[in-house]
């Protein structure tokens, strides 16, 4: 199996490219933030619970996220390989999610990180935030504390997976296409 970890702040272009790199590779697409979404907008116990930390831009717990990431990779045994997407956000799901993978028989591939400053983030969840219907893409000052969540909880992961040779940087600045090519050839390396 190929085992993708598509890593980086909040618009930096995850979404966009791990749809793309589905129809090249044939993974499953497992993002936690839009699993929450389609809980929140059943008012499920899960989506209630998470809503109150989604709305301020905070991680929702590490037992919660796990267990529901949990779910969805048992549910699905029979892929080609997964593409983790907005998962890891913190080192004790890293581990949780090492622990996983072992537990199949598996191991990561590569963590694939996109590099896009500050600055280029806010502007593009401003836009995406115009059509995307997500109150946390509408507020500023939610945008910088998800940003600061990332630098303080989440960039760790990247040293974490570095430790053990798996995480690649990518640039990811220009067109979708640019980017795509990049994050390909830098798979091929791997496989
Ligand atoms: O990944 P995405 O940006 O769609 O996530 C939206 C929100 O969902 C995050 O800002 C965070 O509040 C929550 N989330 C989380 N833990 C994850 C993934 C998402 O708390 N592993
Ligand atoms: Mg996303």
């Amino acid at each position: 199996m190929l085992n993708l970890i598509l890593f980086g702040p909040p618009g930096s272009g995850k979404g966009t490219q791990a749809a793309k790199l589905v129809d090249e590779y044939q993974l499953l697409h497992i993002s936690t933030g839009d699993l929450f979404r389609y809980e929140m907008g059943n008012n499920t116990p899960l989506g209630l619970e998470a809503k109150s930390y989604i709305e301020k831009g905070e991680l929702v717990p590490d037992s919660v996220t796990i267990g529901m990431l949990r779910n969805k990779v048992e549910a699905n045994p029979d892929v080609m390989g997964y593409i983790f997407d907005g998962f890891p956000r913190t080192e004790t799901q890293a581990e949780a999610l090492n622990t996983l993978l072992a537990e199949l028989g598996e191991e990561l591939t590569v963590l694939l990180a996109l590099d896009v400053d500050d600055e280029e983030i806010i502007s593009r969840i401003l836009e995406r935030g115009k059509t995307s219907g997500r109150p946390d893409d509408n507020d500023e000052s939610i945008i910088r504390n998800r940003i600061e969540v990332y630098n303080r909880e989440t960039a760790p992961v990247f040293d974490y997976y570095d430790s053990f040779g798996k995480s690649e940087k990518i640039d990811g600045i220009g067109t979708i296409e640019e980017i795509f090519d990049r994050l390909v050839a830098t798979i091929q390396t791997r496989i």
